[in-house]
């Protein structure tokens, strides 16, 4: 389906940010990880992706990752934005620096990510990005605040920029999973306790009896990346085993 696009994705190296990658790479494109580390939030990284070292909250490794880009392939077709963090702690418990630091990554980093690559995406004449929420931009998770808060700005920069750059052909589409098995979710379910009690219940809250993998987000990614997709812009697409569906209720 994605025969000779080019895409990057940032947090590529993580756990649904390699999935997206695998998944490019196998449907034919030319794919990018962008991440700090090669290894990412995973141990065994290797896939045919280019490495890329970025750090989503500079400016000037924004710049320089998507100069390379051009340098080498000479457009962009597709973005991800997959780069994240999360902050487990009630705004009380949040520093002024646990606050910058969760924006920087989930919010700026998206924004930073996004203008260096439009004059690429521009030349694509079909440029797709495609940004990561959460259902938790949408209702709470106790003691996530200000992940919350950084995942309603990345809906509504979602739409803004849907808005903005339809005109020049280029999609802009959220994704809003609910909970994926990643490293990112172990370690919300280490802090939290007993895991595999913890798993458990939350398996017995979704009405699939199960939460996401990463290539279940990954086969949404990578219809939104695909030509398929050409008239799906401006949305935030939950995907989550249909949790937010139930009323609360149906949990007891
Ligand atoms: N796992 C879930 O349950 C879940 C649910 C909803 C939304 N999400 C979102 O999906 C995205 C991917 O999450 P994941 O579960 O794969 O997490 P993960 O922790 O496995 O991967 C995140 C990746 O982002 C990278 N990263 C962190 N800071 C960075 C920075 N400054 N610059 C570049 N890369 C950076 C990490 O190195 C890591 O490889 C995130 O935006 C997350 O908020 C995840």
């Amino acid at each position: 389906m994605l025969s000779g696009k080019i895409a990057l994705v940032t947090g590529g190296r993580g756990g649904i940010g390699r999935a997206i990658c695998a998944r490019f790479l196998r449907e034919g494109a030319t794919v990018f990880a962008a991440d700090l580390t090669k290894e990412g939030t995973l141990s065994d990284a290797a896939d045919g992706s280019r490495f890329v070292r970025l750090d989503v909250t500079s400016e000037e490794e924004a710049r320089a990752t998507m100069a390379r880009v051009d340098q080498e392939c000479g457009k962009l077709d597709i973005l991800v934005n997959a780069a994240g963090i999360e902050i487990e702690k009630t705004i009380e418990q949040t520093s002024l620096a646990d606050w910058n630091r969760i924006f920087a990554v989930n919010v700026t980093g998206t924004f930073l990510a996004s203008k260096y690559a439009l004059p690429l995406l521009r030349k694509s004449g079909s440029g797709s990005i495609i940004n990561f929420g959460s259902y938790d931009g949408f209702i709470a998770d106790p003691g996530l605040a200000a992940y919350c808060a950084t995942k309603g700005a990345v809906h509504a920069l979602t739409r803004a920029m849907a808005c903005d750059h339809g005109p020049e052909g280029i999609r802009v589409n959220a994704i809003c999973p609910g909970y994926v098995d990643t490293p990112m979710l172990k370690n919300f379910f280490r802090d939290a306790g007993d895991i595999e009690t913890l798993e458990a219940a939350v398996r017995g809250v979704h009405p699939m009896r199960r939460y996401g993998t990463p290539d279940d987000v990954a086969n949404l990614v990578n219809w939104l990346a695909s030509d398929e997709a050409r008239y799906a812009s401006g949305q935030l697409w939950v995907l989550d085993g249909a949790l937010t569906a139930q009323v609360q209720q149906m949990r007891l």
